[in-house]
């Protein structure tokens, strides 16, 4: 696809046109002498500026080979200059902003936890937990019973993450962004839109050590609060 876009837009089509329209003064004689025009003359129609060609997004990005990502691994690649963390949970391909929407935090390294049965991923900075296939964030409510606040349970602040195809096919495996605006019109915009350029954030994700990208599965009890340390599926990977 990428090929096929730089054949029709390439500078040299362009370069190639100018020459042909330009006339060579060696063999084209001495340039005539131009008259002014007579000061009764009609001016010409201005012509019609011409309709504006629709941006065309760029397609699917190779991230990886798919033995490079098996179950439980991530990888974290640079599309279009956005950065993104592929993950493959439960035998299936997801894809999400790596940087976190909240402050720029490394949410791509994150752990993984279950929260009412979602994979969510959690930022290692002030420990939001992301759900990796719909980009909500999760909460959990206060409730007050027999006479003491209690955790309640888990609910949504709506999407805040922004996230992507992902999918493999011969052995590879590829990313479609859901945007390739750097800021996307109101309607379309998702926090994590502010981020998800950003170098000195991205470089977090990208250059981490393999052991950033283990894999541990914590699940969220009733009261809200994960074992202690107890990884309760999964094995690391790098
Ligand atoms: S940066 Fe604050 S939770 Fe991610």
């Amino acid at each position: 696809m990428k090929l096929f876009r730089s054949l029709f837009s390439s500078p040299g089509c362009d370069e190639a046109k100018a020459q042909a329209t330009t006339p060579n003064p060696s063999t084209h004689g001495p340039t005539p002498k131009l008259e002014p025009p007579p000061a009764n003359a009609v001016p010409a129609a201005t012509a019609e500026p011409a309709p504006e060609e629709p941006k065309q997004a760029p397609g699917p990005t190779c991230v990886g080979d798919t033995v490079t990502c098996p179950e439980g691994a991530r990888l974290q690649a640079k599309v279009e200059g956005r950065y993104v963390t592929v993950l493959r949970l439960d035998g299936k391909l997801v894809c999400i902003d790596a940087i976190c929407f909240h402050a720029g935090g490394p949410l791509g390294i994150g752990d993984i936890e279950e929260v009412n049965g979602r994979k969510c991923i959690v930022c290692p900075w002030h420990f939001y937990k992301i759900d990796v296939e719909s980009g909500d964030k999760y909460y959990q409510t206060m409730e007050f019973k027999e006479g003491k606040m209690q955790a309640g349970e888990w609910k949504s602040n709506g999407v805040r993450q922004r996230t992507h195809k992902a999918w493999e096919e011969g052995g590879k495996i590829y990313v479609q962004l859901t945007t390739y605006e750097r800021r996307p019109s109101h309607a379309d915009y998702v926090e994590s839109d502010g981020y998800a350029f950003d170098e000195k954030c991205g470089d977090r994700c990208l250059n981490s050590p393999p052991s950033a990208n283990k894999l541990k599965v914590h699940s969220v009890g009733a009261d809200g609060r994960k074992p202690s340390g107890q990884v309760l599926r999964g094995q690391y990977h790098t």
